[in-house]
């Protein structure tokens, strides 16, 4: 049986970029119901008892799947918001990002356009190509992850299910995305590069 992680900050604590009664929604309701029906999925199986960082499921496990994804995917997401967010990666970082977008604002710029054109509801990612060693930004659908996949090292991602902005920005999707840039803390994002 897997627990609701606690979150570092209060529901209050990301005003006005996300209000409390979004993440009240999001992480209280949303995350809590995928870790119910996670934990009703596995009774009697082989995952019952393991910490969710030591489950290690396939697509084909679906319906596990899905709410297995869903719970890795929101944790990553809720743990690298901050109310006291660093918004500048450190110079080895920006440096890489500078020279595969330019500056920054660039970066962001491409990491919304990619976003807002994801069709699904599902999540966009900054990644390490493994095997190039450059960023890249990837789009996934649903419950799609890219946590799993050993191609990329996961930095950093957006949930742009529209269960985490509806309630404060409606439909426009694009507002949530550049103030997703104001709670996003890059010391979090600093700490998933493998050294
Ligand atoms: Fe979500």
């Amino acid at each position: 049986m897997i627990e609701l992680k606690k979150l570092k900050y209060e529901l209050k604590d990301l005003v006005p970029y996300i209000s409390w009664e979004t993440i009240d929604y999001h992480y209280n309701r949303h995350l809590a119901t995928y870790i119910t029906n996670y934990n009703k999925l596995v009774t009697w199986t082989e995952y019952e008892n393991k910490p969710i960082e030591k489950v290690l499921l396939e697509v084909e496990k679906w319906p596990i799947f899905n709410n297995w994804a869903q719970i890795i995917n929101h944790d990553f997401y809720f743990e690298a918001l901050s109310a006291n967010a660093e918004i500048m990666p450190n110079l080895v970082l920006l440096e890489q990002i500078n020279t595969k977008w330019g500056t920054l604002d660039k970066f962001k710029e491409e990491f919304n356009k990619m976003a807002l054109s994801n069709f699904w509801s599902g999540w966009t990612w900054l990644v390490i190509d493994n095997k190039t060693n450059e960023l890249s930004i990837v789009n996934t659908q649903n419950a799609g992850t890219t946590l799993i996949d050993s191609n990329y090292t996961s930095l950093l991602v957006c949930d742009i299910w529209e269960h985490a902005y509806y309630i404060d920005y409606r439909n426009n999707r694009a507002k949530y995305l550049d103030n997703f840039w104001k709670v996003l803390d890059w010391k979090i994002v600093e700490k998933r590069i493998k050294r």
